[in-house]
């Protein structure tokens, strides 16, 4: 499957190293393709990187890795992106951690506003980027949750959730988000607290 991954920071960069392991054809959307260290990345895992507008040309799946603040822009360069599954990685947080949106909507839900033609699913937002080079804990795949309000788009999501290592949990409709977002902060403090971004969610059942 051809997927876009804008950004190639820490999350970009691990999602690409797990889907291009997975044989998916990834390409990085930049603001700069010709970047040292991503030519290096692209090298290293059988990837490639364009400018955003070409990067989302034709893929599937388009993944937003960067900063909430460069939404706005990275939407403009892309375009609708009508009828590709978009996951949104992305936090909006303040100073100190507060929500950009709170509870009464989420950055996703804003986001599926602003490309109302594409299909999207919020998801690997809530554990540190280490996770997605080894999301297995004492043999037991920690959980990503992800929700979206398209069924075939969320069930593409759920199987490259399982590609990266992780237990896909289905968390509803995108409005879910409101849930999804804040649970990075959650995790956050957890980290602080604890002293280690060695940690994840896991969701138990019987
Ligand atoms: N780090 C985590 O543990 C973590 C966990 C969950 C979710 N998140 C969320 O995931 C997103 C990315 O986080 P990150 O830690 O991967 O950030 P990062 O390491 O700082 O990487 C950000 C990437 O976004 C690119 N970028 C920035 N502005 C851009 C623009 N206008 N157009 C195209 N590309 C642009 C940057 O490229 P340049 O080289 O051009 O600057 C860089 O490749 C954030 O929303 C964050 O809240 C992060």
């Amino acid at each position: 499957m051809k997927i876009a991954i804008i950004g190639s920071g820490h999350i970009g960069a691990g999602l690409g190293r797990a889907w291009a392991k997975r044989g998916h054809a990834v390409v990085f959307g930049a603001r700069d393709p010709a970047n040292a260290e991503l030519v290096a990345l692209c090298a290293a895992i059988g990837a490639t990187a364009a400018p955003v507008a070409s990067a989302v040309r034709d893929a599937a799946v388009v993944a937003l890795a960067v900063p909430a603040p460069a939404l706005a822009e990275v939407v403009a360069a892309a375009g609708d992106l009508a009828g590709a599954i978009v996951i949104d990685c992305t936090n909006a947080v303040e100073r100190g951690m507060a929500l950009t949106y709170g509870h009464t909507t989420s950055a996703a839900e804003e986001l599926q506003r602003r490309i109302p033609r594409a299909r999207v699913v919020k998801s690997f937002n809530a554990q540190g980027a280490g996770n997605l080079a080894d999301p297995i804990y004492a043999g037991v795949a920690a959980t990503n949750f992800y929700c979206g309000d398209d069924a075939d788009a969320k069930a593409i999501v759920h199987g490259l959730i399982e590609d990266v290592g992780f237990e896909p949990v289905d968390a509803g409709p995108l409005a879910s988000a409101r849930l999804l977002e804040p649970l990075m902060i959650v995790w956050v403090t957890a980290a602080q607290a604890l002293g280690t971004r060695d940690l994840a969610f896991k969701l138990l059942r019987r």
